[in-house]
């Protein structure tokens, strides 16, 4: 693929680990300290255009829903686009980039969006730039602005390896994310509760460092990670969504307990989310199966069959939230890929419609 004049456009989707990636054994090539296994979803995607300019390349813009990116994360998008630049072999590597990117995902609520944001970029980056790389170096080279983002390359059930431990340069080569053999008749949906847009008190980042560092639990958690994920295959392969819904659940649980255990305490879960756990635990024992999961914030996704998607929904809006009030709760179906199109300018169309959002 190359770029047109008018640059390229990239879309993609958010993920959510079902088995969770935190940790890392290498911060400057985002090797974990684990594999992981997710599901794109089709909701909360990421729409990116890179164009390139006639200014040399110290001169980047970057816009992100219409607002000038600042601070930390600019310099991540930033050192992204020197990382494209340096692997990619022409002239065009000494142009600065335009970036434009429209997030619907609300940007640092635990939605992950860095995770649909860096697969977008570098869709979209990697083809203004000519670099010409198949959907393997594709999610070799996302997990390089945010580790979650190899996995949203591809849609459906994802696997992204930890990879070659002996040494980095190995490790960059294998890990990588790559969709999971699944059961056709898998037909799973999510809920999601979401209890606080706002955004995050730590960033996933920062936090992840603390508790490689100071969690005692950390290493318990690698060691079981690494089963949970190749269990999680196996379910996804075998069709059998009450064993993944439970390998989901105890892989956040474990997650939000070692991070608890970091000195000082990295606690995203709030009284609300635990308030969501009892009706997840309520459903189950009234015969429907759903199990939840929680990243770097309070919400809480709820992993069921997609037959039972209403009847959850339903649930999660009937719950009274301590401070009073229910969730807003949204649904999400398995989603696709990372797309890539080399276009003049932002289809108008693209930008339009926004995550499966419930009615109040
Ligand atoms: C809790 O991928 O955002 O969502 O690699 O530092 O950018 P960086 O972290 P990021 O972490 C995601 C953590 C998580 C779990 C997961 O998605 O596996």
């Amino acid at each position: 693929m190359s770029a047109e004049p008018g640059g390229v456009t990239a879309v993609a989707h958010a993920n959510i680990a079902l088995v969770k990636y935190w940790g890392k054994r290498d911060s400057t090539l985002i090797l974990p300290a684990t594999s992981s296994v997710s599901l794109t979803l089709d909701a909360f995607r990421t729409t990116t255009h890179v164009e390139l300019l006639d200014a040399p390349a110290g001169r980047d813009e970057v816009v992100l829903d219409g607002e000038p990116l600042a601070g930390a994360a600019l310099t991540k998008v930033l050192a992204f686009l020197h990382l494209v630049r340096s692997q990619a072999s022409r002239t065009a590597t000494a142009q600065a980039a335009r970036v434009t990117s429209t997030n619907e995902v609300p940007t640092g609520a635990g939605l992950a969006s860095s995770a649909s944001a860096f697969a977008a970029l570098a869709g979209a980056a990697a083809t203004a730039y000519g670099l010409e790389l198949g959907r393997r170096d594709l999610s070799r080279l996302a997990r390089r602005g945010s580790g979650s983002a190899s996995r949203s390359v591809y849609g459906g059930f994802v696997v992204w390896h930890a990879g070659d431990l002996a040494d980095p340069a190995a490790g960059d080569l294998t890990s990588y994310a790559e969709p999971l053999p699944t059961a056709p008749e898998l037909d799973v949906a999510m809920a999601v509760a979401v209890l606080d847009a706002g955004p995050k008190k730590i960033g996933s980042r920062e936090a992840m460092a603390a508790t490689v560092a100071t969690s005692p639990y950390f290493p318990a958690w690698t060691e079981h990670t690494e089963a949970d994920a190749a269990e999680a295959a196996d379910a996804i392969a075998a069709g059998d969504l009450p064993r993944l819904g439970e390998i989901a659940e105890a892989s956040a649980m474990r997650m939000h307990a070692t991070m608890l255990a970091a000195r000082p305490a990295v606690r995203y879960l709030a009284a609300s989310s635990l308030a969501v756990l009892d009706a997840v635990a309520d459903l189950r024992a009234a015969g429907v199966g759903a199990w939840a999961t929680m990243d770097a914030g309070p919400n809480v996704k709820v992993l069921c069959e997609g037959a039972d998607l209403d009847v959850v929904a339903a649930g999660l809006r009937g719950i009274v939230l301590p401070g009073g009030g229910a969730p807003h709760v949204l649904l999400a179906r398995p989603g696709p890929g990372l797309r890539i199109e080399a276009s003049a300018a932002l289809p108008a169309g693209v930008l339009a419609s926004g995550a499966a959002e419930e009615p109040a």
